[in-house]
């Protein structure tokens, strides 16, 4: 928590003493006093400077230093209809075929901007979003996850680590391992023939880091991925999450070094993203969602 938290302003004249604002804030520190909203002094601290306050009020009595609201307008931004999603979120594919038309910055900025928006436990926005959009780079790196790879895969893929993990009763574990690891050996295959089965032949590849301390950070950084890659899929470009990018990043000291993760921080999603040279026809199908209610 910041020392002096940024409580929300107030304009009394302008308030109508709906109380909305205390009843959003998520952290008590708005009330109503003699029919005004009124600052609780002695919680102040607690302000995550989440907005909602100021964002709910309908006159407009609370500032909110610089709102981002530029070309906003409540009736004309912001809402898009339910089937448009649903569609939207069903159409999106990963994308391992890539155009080698690179990314301009400018777009890479735009697809940040939607990660940036995405909700983070406390409002602490503490998400990372490393960029390496040099092709050499990209190959360095390639590289070096390969080889940080290619030990572990000898080790999950041997009898010996299958059988241990089966008996420690991960078997389903022990069957992706095995799995994997017959992937990746197919990966070196093509690899010797020049394909990048692992980065994909990106042009942008895109990490997220967080402290290991939050306990949202996970969460945070997921989402804001996931966030990222759907504004992405919107531009017109096409993403792919990598979780061997993920595991290297986070368990070889080199990958980790090379990217400039900083210590106390862990890599918590990856993903490759370019124009695509495939489009996908029709939708796929998912396994029924897993669904229990607690109650009868
Ligand atoms: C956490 C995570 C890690 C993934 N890692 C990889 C990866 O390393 N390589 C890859 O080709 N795809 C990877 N994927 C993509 C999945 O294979 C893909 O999402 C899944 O097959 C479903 O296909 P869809 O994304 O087109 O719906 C990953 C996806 C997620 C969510």
């Amino acid at each position: 928590m910041k020392e002096t938290s940024p409580v929300p302003q107030i304009n009394v004249k302008k308030c109508t003493g709906c109380g909305l604002c205390a009843e959003v804030c998520p952290v008590f520190i708005l009330e109503l006093r003699a029919k005004k909203a009124a600052v609780v002094e002695a919680l102040r601290e607690l302000c995550n400077n989440c907005g909602h306050c100021g964002a709910v009020c309908p006159v407009g009595a609370i500032a909110q230093k610089a709102r981002e609201e530029k070309g906003f307008s409540p009736r004309k931004g912001g809402l898009i209809d339910a089937e448009t999603l649903q569609f939207f979120l069903r159409r999106r594919r990963s994308i391992r075929l890539y155009k080698k038309q690179p990314v301009s910055r400018e777009t890479v900025a735009k697809i940040i901007e939607a990660g940036r928006f995405a909700p983070t436990g406390g409002n602490r926005q503490g998400v990372h979003y490393l960029v390496l959009d040099a092709p050499a780079q990209i190959a360095e790196l390639g590289d070096m996850c390969t080889a940080f790879l290619e030990k572990g895969v000898k080790i999950a893929g041997h009898r010996y680590s299958q059988a241990l993990l089966a008996r420690l009763g991960s078997r389903e574990m022990a069957a992706s391992l095995g799995r994997y690891a017959t992937l990746y050996r197919i990966f070196q295959e093509r690899r010797q023939r020049g394909e990048d089965r692992l980065l994909y032949h990106a042009p942008v590849v895109i990490l997220v880091h967080a402290s290991r301390w939050d306990t949202s950070s996970a969460f945070n950084c997921a989402v804001a991925l996931y966030s990222a890659a759907l504004q992405t899929h919107a531009l017109g470009l096409g993403t792919c999450f990598n979780g061997f990018l993920q595991v290297s990043a986070n368990l070889s000291p080199k990958v980790k070094r090379f990217l400039g993760i900083p210590r106390g921080h862990l890599c918590y999603g990856t993903m490759t993203l370019g124009y695509p040279r495939v489009s996908f026809k029709r939708l796929v199908k998912r396994a029924p969602a897993k669904v229990k209610y607690l109650s009868a």
